[in-house]
């Protein structure tokens, strides 16, 4: 399959799909020609977004992708309706930053570990094991990092440990899925205004303990440029793309 046979009709998955990055990397992949399996775990944002496409062209199923049967039964309605699987944009998160590290809650940290890591390693494992096995053989994994896989910010450690881990997932993913023909690539991304990122606007705490209202950047640039990792041919790859609003502080420390 050529880059423009999967620019043309290529199969992909987009978990996180009902709302903002997952939503706007949908729409960008089903404008493009691609088919998608929309994942989440409320059907009506994702029936809303398969609204917009042609018919047969989005595959809406409410997934749970922290749950091992939950994601088996995903792949296994890809298999059934579209056959095969180009692309997945690994891409449901929550946050739970917000809380001080003494005052962390274990559920809290097992919730976004949970949903980040482990939701992640299981969509990874499936598309692998269908990319793997299909013919041509091959695909592309695109991992949601962040800006927090470089950098924390306050009361973040449950976040903040994920999505460095993330980045583990992505190298290891890179490392095993070259003589299957997988690709696998990370893309952190800083301050799109999203639901999850919208307190950003209203002030949210920095290093030194100040409360500062934070730039942002629309959704729509994080499509476009997850949209161009994921029409390069699999001889080519971008390991790790980093996408933030210009002035968000980060480097220059802060
Ligand atoms: N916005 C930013 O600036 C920014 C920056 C860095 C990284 N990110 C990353 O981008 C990703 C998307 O974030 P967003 O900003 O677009 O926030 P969002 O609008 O809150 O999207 C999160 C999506 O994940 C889904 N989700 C949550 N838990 C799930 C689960 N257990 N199973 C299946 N789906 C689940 C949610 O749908 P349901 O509630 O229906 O399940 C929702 O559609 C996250 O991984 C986030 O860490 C965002």
């Amino acid at each position: 399959m050529t880059a423009n046979d999967r620019a043309n009709g290529g199969i992909a998955l987009v978990t996180g799909a009902g709302s903002g990055i997952g939503k706007a990397v949908a729409l960008a992949l089903l404008q493009g020609g691609w088919r998608v399996a929309l994942a989440g775990r409320r059907i009506e944002p994702l029936d809303e977004v398969a609204r917009s496409a042609g018919a047969g062209r989005a595959l809406p199923v409410a997934t749970d992708v922290s749950r091992p049967e939950s994601v088996a039964a995903l792949f296994a309605r890809i298999n059934e309706v579209f056959g095969r699987i180009d692309l997945l944009f690994n891409n449901a998160g929550v946050s739970g930053i917000g809380t001080g590290f003494e005052d962390i809650a274990f559920e809290t940290w097992q919730n976004v570990v949970d949903t980040n890591l482990t939701g992640s390693f299981l969509c990874a494992q499936g598309a692998f094991k269908m990319m793997k096995d299909q013919q041509p053989q091959g695909g592309r994994i695109i991992n949601n990092g962040s800006i927090s896989a470089h950098a924390p910010r306050p009361n973040s450690a449950p976040y903040t440990a994920t999505k460095h881990a993330i980045t583990g997932l992505t190298k290891s993913i890179s490392l095993d899925g070259r003589k299957y023909n997988i690709a696998c690539g990370q893309i952190d991304i800083g301050n799109a205004l999203t639901e999850l990122a919208a307190p950003m606007r209203r002030g949210v705490p920095q290093a030194n303990g100040e409360i500062a209202v934070e730039p942002m950047m629309d959704v729509r640039e994080v499509a476009d440029a997850v949209l161009h990792m994921a029409a390069l041919p699999l001889s080519t790859n971008v390991q790790f793309m980093t996408i933030m609003a210009t002035k968000m502080p980060f480097v220059g420390r802060g």
